[in-house]
């Protein structure tokens, strides 16, 4: 399972850095988030080393990827250990100051919160008050043990042994049904796209009438580049193919960008020889002028026609060369007709395409386009479907990747 495990300001952060090893051994997914002051007792690179993945604090670090969210979002259970008495207040007010405040408001999981502080502060009548807020809102409290504290003093407010807080997790996790058996944990990592190398065309083509004019389309490019950040965000090696799209990148990211459809093909065909998936957001033309004038056509009186010709179908011609490894993930964009609704449109795409996934979503003038809610059904090559998705592009694209990742071979 994915735990995310918050660490605030105690001394008794230095126990925590057991808890994280006994749940790697257990085949476990961690991610820590520190918060600033913990840093004063257990360095980043502890956190870092242990679990393998980045330990950021700060709401503004690494912002492409929406992290705030992505984490709260993708946790499977979320531990806090040690909980300072100042974090059960913040909490408990429900404020978002830094990455973990954030993280906890965007998750529906189960939270679990080992308080440790000295026995006055745990027995004054604001923490008491605290408790039993989050309490109230099913946040899980572990009681902590009594004994020896920081200084000579002892008594009740002692963080439990690591053993302890590792059990007392497995227990609310195995309560709320969440697969604790590390058997089923490798498809549950935070970086289930390690190393996977993943090719993604986004953004719309546009072909060429005269020097000044072009055919083109309303796609932004939001959701290939939401794609692209989740992705990365998963531990994958991105390049993005970006037709018009006007968007930045975040760092490590490889990005070609192409105007034309065929422009696009080659591009993606170069990068997908090397790819583990493709995955073909873009909204590539399937109709180009039959001859482009490089210089501005002129209005005479006259009507104009305009001869066009197909472009290659490149998600096809790819499908068709593929390797067998490769995951090949198509776009349908639909509008429902006369002749068949959103979904029936996409099934009979599924099945004409051959593409492993084909993620089908409504689409029209006003809907679909920009950086905008969405949602889509996913289906697999027969056109069943395989999952459904509604929310940001990137919640949509994490979606999209845990089917993705569900079918890359372990
Ligand atoms: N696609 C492609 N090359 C094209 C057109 C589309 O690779 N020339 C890809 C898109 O990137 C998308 C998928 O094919 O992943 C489906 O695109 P769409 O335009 O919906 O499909 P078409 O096969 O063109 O069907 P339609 O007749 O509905 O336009």
């Amino acid at each position: 399972m994915r735990v995310l495990l918050g660490v605030t300001g105690g001394i008794a952060a230095y126990k925590v850095a057991l808890v994280v090893r006994r749940l790697k051994e257990d085949g476990h997914s961690v991610r820590v988030i520190p918060t600033e002051s913990s840093l004063q007792f257990v360095g980043r690179a502890t956190w870092e080393a242990l679990t393998g993945e980045p330990a950021r604090s700060g709401t503004f670090e690494n912002v492409p990827s929406v992290e705030h969210i992505m984490l709260g979002q993708r946790a499977d259970v979320v531990l806090i250990a040690p909980a300072t008495a100042n974090f059960l207040a913040s909490m408990a007010a429900g404020e978002a100051r830094d990455l973990l405040g954030n993280a906890l408001l965007a998750t529906t999981a189960p939270v679990v919160v080992a308080p440790a502080m000295h026995s006055e502060m745990w027995r004054n009548p604001a923490t008491e008050a605290n408790i039993a807020t989050l309490v109230a809102r099913g946040v899980h409290v572990i009681e902590p043990a009594v004994g020896r504290l920081t200084g000579a003093d002892s008594g009740p407010g002692r963080l439990p042994e690591p053993e302890d807080l590792v059990a007392a997790l497995y227990a609310v996790a195995g309560r709320m049904q969440i697969d604790t058996h590390a058997a089923s944990a490798a498809t549950r990592e935070w970086g289930d796209l390690g190393d996977v190398r993943v090719v993604i065309s986004a953004g719309g083509t546009r072909e060429p009438i005269d020097a000044v004019r072009f055919l083109g389309n309303r796609s932004s490019g939001h959701q290939g580049f939401a794609l692209a950040e989740a992705a990365r965000e998963r531990g994958a090696d991105v390049t993005v193919v970006a037709a018009n799209v006007s968007l930045p990148l975040g760092e490590g990211i490889s990005r070609i960008d192409v105007e034309t459809s065929s422009e696009l093909a080659d591009a993606v065909r170069s990068a997908a020889s090397g790819a583990d998936v493709v995955i073909m957001a873009a909204a590539v033309a399937d109709f180009r002028p039959a001859e482009s004038s490089a210089v501005k056509i002129k209005k005479d009186g006259h009507p104009r026609v305009l001869e066009l010709v197909e472009t290659e179908d490149i998600l096809r011609s790819l499908i068709e060369s593929k390797s067998s490894h490769q995951i090949m993930v198509g776009f349908a964009a639909e509008t429902g007709d006369g002749a068949g609704s959103v979904l029936d449109h996409g099934r009979a795409k599924a099945v004409r395409k051959g593409a492993d996934l084909l993620v089908v979503n409504p689409v029209g003038a006003t809907v679909g386009f920009g950086n905008v809610p969405t949602a889509v059904t996913i289906l697999d090559a027969t056109g069943e479907v395989v999952g459904t998705s509604s929310g940001t592009k990137l919640v949509v694209a994490h979606a999209i990747l845990d089917q993705v990742a569900a079918r890359l071979p372990r």
